[in-house]
């Protein structure tokens, strides 16, 4: 048995890129895997890196806040899946104050102090540019952690709401790289 976390990042109810992580979440589960699931836009107090340094020295992320716990839990891990939806041709707020917190897990001279981890990727995108995200969060979890990406799900035509609930290939697709963790 493995412990995956998994993390939503979209703001929205019934977001495309949670219903395709839920279904990623299932499969894992099925595997018999320990699944934590964790919404960053569903924290009030979450803040981004200060820039302290006082990772640097702790080997731990020191801003204690309610994004504490998903840094301890991916910490702990053996696998990750990461989600945002596409703003303005980046990943939402909400990611990037998660991610500029994994600045904690590497140190002072940029090596990783977390074990290598496999991961997961989900993008969704009103028109694009889903794909080309999904591809730079997978490259920077690789060069800056040694992340081993197993699997991407990027979806586009991602504006209603719901989309993705009604598209059972996309689905599928999830549950497959969901069971390879
Ligand atoms: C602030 C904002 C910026 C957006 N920027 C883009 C964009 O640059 N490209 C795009 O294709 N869609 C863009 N979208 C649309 C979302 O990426 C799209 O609705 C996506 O499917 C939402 O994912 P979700 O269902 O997981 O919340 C934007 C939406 C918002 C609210």
């Amino acid at each position: 048995m493995s412990k995956i976390v998994a993390v939503i990042s979209s703001p929205r109810k019934d977001a495309n890129s949670a219903t395709i992580v839920k279904s990623m979440v299932e499969a894992a589960k099925g595997k018999g895997h320990d699944v934590q699931v964790f919404n960053v836009a569903e924290l009030k107090d979450r803040r981004g890196c200060i820039a302290c340094m006082g990772c640097k020295k702790a080997g731990k992320c020191v801003l204690k806040d309610e994004i504490t716990p998903i840094l301890d839990a991916i910490r702990e891990s053996d696998g990750v899946i990461l989600s945002t939806a596409v703003y303005f041709g980046q990943p939402t707020g909400q990611y990037r104050l998660l991610e500029d917190r994994f600045f904690s897990f590497i140190d002072g001279s940029f090596t990783p102090n977390v074990t290598p981890k496999k991961l997961a990727v989900v993008v969704t995108a009103g028109t694009g540019g889903a794909d080309e995200l999904a591809d730079q969060i997978a490259g920077r979890m690789g060069s800056f952690f040694k992340f081993d990406c197993i699997g991407k799900v990027t979806m586009t035509g991602g504006n209603p709401p719901h989309e993705a609930e009604q598209n059972p290939e996309i689905l599928a697709q999830a549950a497959e790289i969901g069971s390879k963790f």
